[in-house]
Parts: C-alpha cells; structure tokens; sequence
C-alpha cells in the first residue's frame, strides 16, 4: 500500500505548507489552514486520468461554429446572465449562501426544460425530498432524472449512460470521488470532483451546473482554483428575508460580466422579475421624511433604488453608524463629507441606513441619494416624492459623473418621476424627455435644489 501523505493546505487561496500556520503567508487570511490527507494515485486510479481529450491541433479557420449552438434555458434571466443561454460541455458553478435558493434554481430550471432530457444529481437531498420541492415548484416533466448519490464515480456513471443535455450536482461539498482519500467537503475532494467534473464534460460535451456553497468571508468555499477551472461561475444573491434574488456572473468565458438576473422567491418557486424598478419603489412613500430615491444601474441594468436613512440623536456615548445593503466604509465617508463640506454636525448622531427590498447595491452612482436621505431625515423634512437622484460623491463634496446616464434618465422618466438630479457637465439625450433634468456640481447645490419644493 503506497503511504498517505499529509499536508496543510489554506482554505482561502488554495496555498501548501508542510506545517500547520496560523496565517496564510500568501493570502494574509488567518486560521485558514486545514489537514489534508492524500493518497498517491495508484496505477487503477491513473488509467482514469490518462484518458485525454484528443489533442491535435486544428486550423481556426476549419472549426465551425454553428449560430444555434447555445442551449436556450428558457427563462429570460437566466440565458441573460449566460450571456445569452449555456455553452454546451460547460461547467457552471452556481454559488451562494445555504437557504438563498440555489437548489430551487437548479430543479427549477431542469423542470422547465421539459424536452430535454436532464439529471439532478443530489449529495444534500433524498429522492423524497426532491419529488416534495418539485410538487411545490408544480410540474411533472417525464424527462428529468433524479439521482440521490454522494458518489462522483456513481453520478458520472449514470451520466454516461442516460446521456442528458444537462446535468445539475447539488452541491460540490457534498459529493466525493474515490481517487483521493480525502473527507467530504473537503478542499482536496472539492478540487478534485471538480477536476473530474471538467475532464468528463469537455470529453462528452455535456455541461454541467455545479452548486456550490459560500464560506462565511462570502467565496465559493474551496480555494480560488475553483472558480479557475469553470467556465462561468455565478453568484446568487439577496437577504433571505426578502423576497429579491439577484443573479450575478462573477466570471463567464462565454459572456458578459455585467449582466444580472432578478427573481423574486414565492411560495411556488422563483419568479422572473423583468420589471424591478417598480417593485422595488414602496407605493406609500410621500410625505416620509429620511428616504431618497436613486437611478442607480446593477450590472448594465437600470434599476430605481429606495434609500432609507435614519439619524436620531446618540443615546451613549459613541454615536452608531450601521448600513445594510450598503458599504458601510463609504458611508462614513459620505458622513465624513457631511460634516466638512456641507457643515452638517453629525458627530452626537446614530445613524442607519437601509436599501429597501434586500439587495446589495454596487454602483457608486447612489452616493447621492444617501446623502440626500441623511439630509431628508435629519431635518426631518420630506423630500418630493416625484425627484430622484444619480450621482457619485467625491471627498471635496463634488458630484462625480456616472456611466449609462441615458438609460438612468429613461427609467426614471419610465417610472414617473418629475426631476432628476444628475452631476453637472454630463452630456445627455434632452431630446424628447418629458422628465426635467437637473445637473448638480457639488453636495450643497443638491441640497438647495432638493428644499426648494
Ligand atoms: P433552497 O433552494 O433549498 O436553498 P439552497 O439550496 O440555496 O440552500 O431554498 C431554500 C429556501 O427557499 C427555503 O427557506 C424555502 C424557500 N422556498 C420558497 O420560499 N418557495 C419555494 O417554492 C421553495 C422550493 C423554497
Ligand atoms: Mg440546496
């Protein structure tokens, strides 16, 4: 019997050491590193990696691709994500927080695809427990296979022989491959199912949907290698108390990376929301002081976002600042920008701030509007519920321009709304906009422009 050899290995980034270490020399990350226990590959286990993909070079010019060759998911959101639907012989690793959705997703979108023929393999899940959530998710197509394994070997087997157009494995940390001895869910069974995943889906061109769960710092746990060896890896995201999921593609060799894909979670399953702006807006707002509305865009996706901002005088010493849904850095430094630019005194204050519905927002362009819903609840005045708000906000206090201002003031107008405030020396199309459109150059003048009613 060949010895097994022990080795620590960082969870983080993936990096070796012959000893325990309690911080990553390569990463910085500390406590992350963890026994891994391997198996030399024995000569059985080495016939099943010899076999290669042929490798003979071909001209660029002799591949053909045909227009059609993408496999339409059917839902729009999605083939969106995808970059306009999945690449056959892909891998795609769908990663996100355990309860988020990710398994609804998978099965969702497997009992959508009734012509095709599909396996669900599940680590997590008893064949009982599948057929309950696909009776809740209502449909009964005849080509979805199921399949309840932890055993990659088990689960290709059954791939080779059912020959699906698309397989889903629920989830990575749950299955293991007898090659390496290494436990379940562990960073060397991770890496190595994955590779084994990736070898078979290019050989057979089958691709495959890969769920993966988020470690707590919010990577997909197994180290980055991981995400290397896919082709897209996409990231569902939300609060699990809200209804809202955003789908994000943090890589795709086949597509774009700014797309998103928004679905609301019902009692049914996930629901396609391709009109977000307006669910996302509460209807009862007017005459409610501490909330701004802002154009912001997710991805290259218009999207009306609602910020709520609390400030009330600090009960002890230390005033609080807690933001959800928003870099709570940055808004220190909006706050910091308050204080020195505008003359605002917020040093006695708490302040909370919020972004309706759920989401995480990115796009810096919402600086503006959370400034605008500080000032709002502070003074305690409303701000009119019919203007809304883009715009970068710089440590001078200045409006920086944003990207995509055509499709900020579309959406805004789309939606009802009377004024927008945008950073000033931006160009826009004025042609036809039955919105007025305000260019702004620094905090104050937005401010001004925001009390006169
Ligand atoms: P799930 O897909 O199991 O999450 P993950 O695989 O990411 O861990 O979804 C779990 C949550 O979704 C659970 O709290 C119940 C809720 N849910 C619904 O609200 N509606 C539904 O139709 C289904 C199937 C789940
Ligand atoms: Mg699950």
């Amino acid at each position: 019997m060949p010895k097994p050899s022990v080795q620590y290995v960082c969870s983080s980034c993936g990096a070796k050491a012959p000893q325990m270490l309690g911080r990553c020399p390569v990463c910085g990350e500390w406590g992350t590193y963890e026994e891994e226990t391997t198996m030399p590959v024995t000569v059985k286990n080495a016939a099943f990696t010899r076999q290669k993909i042929q490798t003979v070079p071909v001209r660029l010019h002799e591949i053909e691709v045909t227009e059609d060759s993408r496999i339409d998911m059917l839902s729009g959101e999605l083939n969106r994500v995808l970059g306009g639907g999945l690449v056959p012989g892909s891998l795609v690793l769908l990663g996100g927080e355990p309860g988020i959705g990710k398994s609804t997703l998978a099965l969702q979108v497997l009992m959508r695809m009734a012509e095709r023929k599909t396996l669900y393999a599940s680590g997590e899940e008893s064949l009982r427990q599948l057929k309950l959530r696909a009776e809740r998710l209502a449909g009964n197509p005849e080509n979805l296979y199921l399949v309840a394994d932890t055993s990659l070997e088990n689960i290709l087997r059954q791939v080779a022989d059912l020959q699906p157009d698309l397989v889903v494995i629920d989830s990575i940390q749950t299955i293991a491959t007898e090659a390496v001895e290494a436990t379940i869910g562990s960073l060397t069974q991770v890496k190595e199912c994955a590779a084994r995943i990736l070898q078979f889906a290019k050989e057979k061109n089958i691709p495959f949907l890969i769920v993966g769960h988020i470690n707590k710092e919010g990577s997909i746990a197994g180290p980055k290698v991981l995400e290397h060896m896919v082709d897209t890896v996409l990231q569902f995201e939300g609060d699990q108390h809200y209804m809202y999921r955003i789908l994000r593609a943090q890589k795709n060799r086949f597509g774009s990376t700014s797309e998103i894909g928004i679905f609301s979670m019902q009692n049914d399953g996930l629901r396609e929301v391709s009109n977000p702006s307006e669910l996302l807006l509460s209807t009862q707002r007017d005459g409610l002081s501490g909330i701004a509305i802002s154009a912001a865009v997710e991805g290259v996706r218009p999207l009306l976002i609602e910020v709520q901002a609390l400030v009330s005088s600090a009960a002890y010493g230390t005033p609080q600042r807690s933001s959800t849904g928003f870099d709570a850095r940055r808004l220190n430094m909006l706050l910091a920008v308050l204080e020195k630019r505008v003359g605002f005194k917020l040093l006695q204050k708490d302040v909370f701030l919020n972004i309706a519905g759920g989401i995480r927002v990115n796009d810096p362009s919402i600086d503006l509007a959370v400034l605008a819903a500080v000032l709002s609840s502070n003074m305690d005045i409303a701000l009119d519920a019919s203007v809304c708000l883009t715009g970068e906000v710089g440590l001078a206090g200045e409006i920086r321009p944003v990207n995509r201002i055509d499709q900020r003031i579309r959406e805004a107008e789309k939606l009802g709304f009377k004024r927008i405030l945008i950073p000033a020396g931006q160009a826009y199309q004025a042609n036809g906009l039955s919105i007025e459109v305000q260019p702004v150059k620094k905090v104050t003048d937005a401010f001004r422009l925001l009390m006169k009613q």
